[in-house]
């Protein structure tokens, strides 16, 4: 079926991903939005601006919308609720409106962070989000607003690691693996488990869930968890660094300053019972990743 997609966003870490992996295919035409625009081949339009948004849905056809602006920064979510609730609420409520006015079906793109992160057996799609802080309030009102829109699919992820994207400093990989090359020690989280997910995985998922024109919620998430220690003990073991630089953070007895959940652990049964397996753990995605950012050589290379 040919399917005319756009991709909001398309300059950032996994709006790169997206648009490149949907873009893939016979009969598809794929079309990104960004702030940054032709330079990187994106059409110049900003989602926060109701009249951009407008104007753009005005003059091109569409027939899919995978939304992925949004401020996912938590710190600077909590420093600035509105500017916030702007991003994340009100784009998504412009995107949505046009896209029910269009007959245009939006995926939105949410977090694990709508959870509490209490229940000791992890989230379904059907269970209740209770979001702790600024950033999954914000990201939970999108969810609203996307939900107006028929045929809508609101896809939940949990943590993601990915290139770096045009025009922005290094990832937390790339700035882990600076510090261990310079031999300096990395205090690293050792209390929140998460489930790291590859951005590229997490497009192919998506492509096959907008073929397949799924709607309602659905979670996309790697079913190994670890915590940002572990991972970083990983990153190094992979990566031939010394682990012992990576150490746990000495922060047992802190509470958090920004409530955080303690393990928002997405199910993915419903994923799984469509005949698609969830995106691998890092266990088993982090050589291809760390291949595909030219931290490793291609495999067979050496
Ligand atoms: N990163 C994670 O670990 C994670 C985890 C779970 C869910 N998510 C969700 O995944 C989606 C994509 O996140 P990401 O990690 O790819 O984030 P990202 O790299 O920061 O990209 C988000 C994009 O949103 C747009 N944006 C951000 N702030 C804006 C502002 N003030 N005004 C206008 N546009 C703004 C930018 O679009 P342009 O510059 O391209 O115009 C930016 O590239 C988000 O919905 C996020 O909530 C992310």
């Amino acid at each position: 079926m040919s399917r005319r997609i756009l991709v909001t966003g398309a300059g950032g870490m996994l709006g790169t991903e997206v648009l490149s992996v949907l873009g893939t295919g016979p009969g598809k035409e794929v079309t990104g939005w960004s702030r940054m625009g032709a330079d990187y081949g994106h059409r110049p339009v900003d989602a926060t601006s109701a009249q951009q948004v407008v104007s753009a849905f005005a003059d091109q056809d569409f027939d899919v919308c995978v939304h992925c602006v949004a401020n996912a920064d938590v710190q600077q979510c909590q420093d600035d609720p509105q500017a916030a609730r702007q991003v994340n609420a009100e784009t998504t409520r412009i995107v949505a409106e046009s896209c029910a006015r269009h007959g245009v079906k939006l995926v939105y793109i949410s977090t694990e962070y709508v959870f509490d992160g209490t229940a000791e057996n992890g989230y379904a799609e059907s269970d209740t989000p209770a979001p702790l802080q600024i950033y999954g309030r914000t990201k939970r009102e999108g969810e609203l607003h996307a939900s107006r829109v028929p045929g809508h699919l609101i896809v939940r992820l949990p943590v993601l690691y990915g290139a770096r994207v045009a025009g922005r400093g290094p990832t937390w990989t790339e700035k882990l693996l600076h510090a261990l090359e310079r031999h300096e020690p990395v205090e690293l989280d050792d209390r929140f488990e998460r489930q790291p997910t590859w951005t590229h995985d997490v497009a192919v998922t998506l492509k096959r869930a907008v073929e397949a024109d799924l709607d309602g919620v659905l979670h996309v998430a790697a079913q190994e968890g670890l915590t940002k220690y572990a991972w970083g003990r990983k990153i190094a073991e992979a990566t031939g660094m010394p682990v012992s630089l990576v150490r746990p953070a000495n922060t047992s007895s802190e509470a958090p300053v920004i409530p955080k959940p303690a393990r928002p652990w997405l199910r993915t049964e419903r994923l799984e019972g469509l005949g698609v397996r969830p995106p691998g753990g890092v266990s088993h995605r982090l050589s291809p990743f760390l291949r595909s950012i030219g931290v490793l050589s291609p495999a067979g290379a050496d």
